[in-house]
C-alpha cells in the first residue's frame, strides 16, 4: 500500500475533506463524497478556475449545458463506438481489472524490462503481452483475454426501457459546448478566436484500481473548447499560449511545486482519433506520474460530426471577409477532482509532529480561526465572539474553536490547512489587539483588532 495515500486518505476523512460514499451501505466503487471542507476546497478551485479562465478574459465565456444530451451527440462524438478501456476478469473472483494496469504494475516489477510503451498498446497487443508473460490478478488468479469496455453510462428516459428511450450520462462537458456553438454565436457578439468554458459533471464507468479521487466513476471536468480559423491563427501559438495558461494556473494560481510536475506528449498511437496533438500536463502522484490536466488539437472534427449528424449548418461566417467555414478548437480539459487531489499531496506535510497541509490562502477551506484563550472566562468568550463576527462579515471564511488548550487547536487548523490562527487573551481586553499565529512560520504577531481585515485580505 502507498503510504503516502493512505495518510492523506485518513487525513481526509478525519478531517472532512472526502468520505467514502454510501459508506454505511459498505461504499459504492470509486465514489467519494466531499464533506464540510473538502467542498470549501473543491469550490475555491472552480472558483479561481472561472475566473482566471472566463471572467478575466475577453476572449472567453461561460456556459452549464445538461448532463443528458440527445442520444445521437455521443454517436456523432464517436463516445458509443470507440470510448472504450480494455477490460480483463479475474476468472476466480470475477473481479474486472483494466489490462493497461496490470501490464504496469507487472512492469514496475520487472524493471529489466524497458521497451515497452503501454500507451502504444492495442488490445491485440495487450492480450498478447498478457498471455506470454502469464500476468496474474491482483490475487494471483488466471484472467480472461482483454475486451473493449464501453465507458458511458446509460439510462432510460421515461418509465419503458427500451433503444429509443436510452441516454447517457455525458462523458465529458466537451459535447455540450459543441451543440451549442451555434447558439453561443446567435446570441452573442463572440468573434473568432474565442472560446467557451464549463465546468460540470461527467460520468464515466471505470474500472479503476484504488487511487482515491484520482479516477471516479463520477468527477468534475473544467473544459475549454477555443474556436479559431485554422487559416488566420498559427495553432501551434495558440496551443502553446494555452499551455503556458495552464501552467500558469497550477503553479502560479495554486502554488503547486513545479518539480512535480511536466509535460507529456502523446505518441501517435495514443492519441485519439479526433486529435492532431495531445499534451498532458501530468503531476508525480503517491502512485506516480499521472495526467492532471490534457490538451488537444481537435480540428474541426466535432463540428463537422455535428453538421453531418444534425443536419445544422455550424459553420461561422468571418464578419470581414465574408467567408464561411467550420472552425478548428483546442481545447484545454481537466478534472477539479484531480486539481483537488493535487492540491491535497502538495500541501501535506510532517514536520516537528506536526500535520500541516500548507495551502495558498485563496485554496484554503477556512482562511482563520479565532479563539478565545480558555473557554470558560465570559469577557474573552464574548470578546473572540465579536472578532469572529467581524471577519464573518467581510466574507472571511472563519473557523471557532474552543476546544482543549491552544497547543491542541493550532494542530487540529494546521491539519484542516488553515493559515492563519487568532488568539483573544487577556491583553485583548485591554488594548484591543490579538494574537495571529502563521501557519507556515509558526510565528505569532501582535495585530490591532481594527487591522485584521487589511492583515488578512492582503494576503
Ligand atoms: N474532453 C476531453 C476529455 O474529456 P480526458 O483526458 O478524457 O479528455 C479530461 O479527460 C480530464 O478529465 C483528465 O485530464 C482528467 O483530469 C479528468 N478525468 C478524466 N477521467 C476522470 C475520472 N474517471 N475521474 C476523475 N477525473 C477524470
Amino acid at each position: 500500500m502507498n503510504n503516502l495515500l493512505d495518510q492523506i486518505t485518513a487525513l481526509a476523512k478525519r478531517r472532512g475533506f472526502i468520505y467514502p460514499t454510501s459508506e454505511i451501505y459498505g461504499g459504492l466503487t470509486s465514489s467519494y463524497d466531499y464533506g464540510p471542507l473538502g467542498v470549501e476546497l473543491l469550490n475555491n478551485i472552480k472558483r479561481l478556475w472561472w475566473k482566471e479562465f472566463i471572467t478575466k478574459r475577453d476572449d472567453m465565456v461561460g456556459l452549464d449545458s445538461q448532463i443528458m444530451l440527445h442520444p445521437q451527440t455521443w454517436v456523432a462524438s464517436g463516445h458509443v463506438t470507440s470510448f472504450a478501456d480494455p477490460l480483463v476478469e479475474d476468472k476466480v473472483t470475477n473481479k474486472r481489472y483494466r489490462a493497461d494496469h496490470l501490464i504496469e504494475a507487472w512492469l514496475q516489477q520487472h524493471q529489466d524490462i524497458k521497451d515497452v510503451v503501454i500507451e502504444n498498446m492495442s488490445i491485440d497487443e495487450m492480450a498478447e503481452f498478457l498471455q506470454t508473460h502469464a500476468v496474474k490478478s491482483p490475487d494471483g488468479n488466471d484472467i480472461t483475454r482483454p475486451k473493449s469496455f464501453n465507458l458511458l453510462f446509460e439510462t432510460h428516459l421515461g418509465v419503458v426501457a427500451g433503444e429509443k428511450s436510452t441516454v447517457y450520462l455525458r462523458g465529458e462537458t466537451a459535447q455540450g459546448i459543441f451543440s451549442n456553438f451555434k447558439n453561443v454565436l446567435d446570441s452573442t457578439r463572440v468573434k473568432l478566436p474565442f472560446g467557451i468554458g464549463q465546468i460540470g459533471k461527467s460520468f464515466r464507468n471505470e474500472i479503476t484500481s484504488g487511487q482515491f479521487v484520482f479516477r471516479t466513476l463520477e468527477f468534475e471536468q473544467g473544459e475549454i473548447e477555443y474556436f479559431f480559423d485554422p487559416e488566420t491563427t498559427d495553432w501551434q501559438k495558440l496551443f502553446k499560449s494555452w499551455q503556458d495558461a495552464m501552467w500558469h494556473f497550477v503553479t502560479s494560481t495554486l502554488g503547486i511545486n513545479i518539480e512535480n510536475l511536466r509535460w507529456r506528449k502523446h505518441t501517435d498511437k495514443e492519441r485519439s482519433h479526433y486529435s492532431k496533438d495531445t499534451y498532458d500536463l501530468e503531476y508525480h502522484f503517491p502512485f506516480g506520474w499521472k495526467e492532471l490536466w490534457g490538451i488537444a488539437y481537435r480540428t474541426d472534427y466535432d463540428l463537422k460530426q455535428h453538421i453531418q449528424y444534425s443536419g445544422v449548418d455550424l459553420q461561422y461566417r468571418d464578419p470581414v471577409s465574408g467567408r464561411t467555414f467550420v472552425p478548428h478548437v483546442i481545447e484545454p480539459a481537466v478534472g477539479i477532482n484531480r486539481l483537488f487531489l493535487m492540491a491535497l499531496v502538495d500541501s501535506f506535510v510532517e514536520k516537528e509532529k506536526r500535520t500541516v497541509l500548507q495551502l495558498k490562502p485563496q485554496l484554503a477551506p477556512k482562511l482563520v480561526a479565532v479563539f478565545p484563550l480558555v473557554a470558560n472566562k465570559e469577557e474573552l468568550v464574548a470578546k473572540a465572539h465579536s472578532v469572529y463576527k467581524l471577519l464573518k462579515a467581510h466574507d472571511l471564511a472563519v473557523a471557532w474553536d474552543e476546544r482543549g488548550n491552544i497547543g491542541k487547536r493550532y494542530l487540529s487548523q494546521d491539519e484542516a490547512g488553515t493559515p492563519w490562527c487568532v488568539t483573544i487573551d487577556y491583553d485583548t481586553l485591554k488594548d484591543d489587539t490579538v494574537t495571529v499565529r502563521d501557519l507556515d512560520t509558526t510565528k505569532q504577531d501582535r495585530i490591532a483588532t481594527e487591522e485584521l481585515i487589511e492583515y488578512f485580505k492582503k494576503a
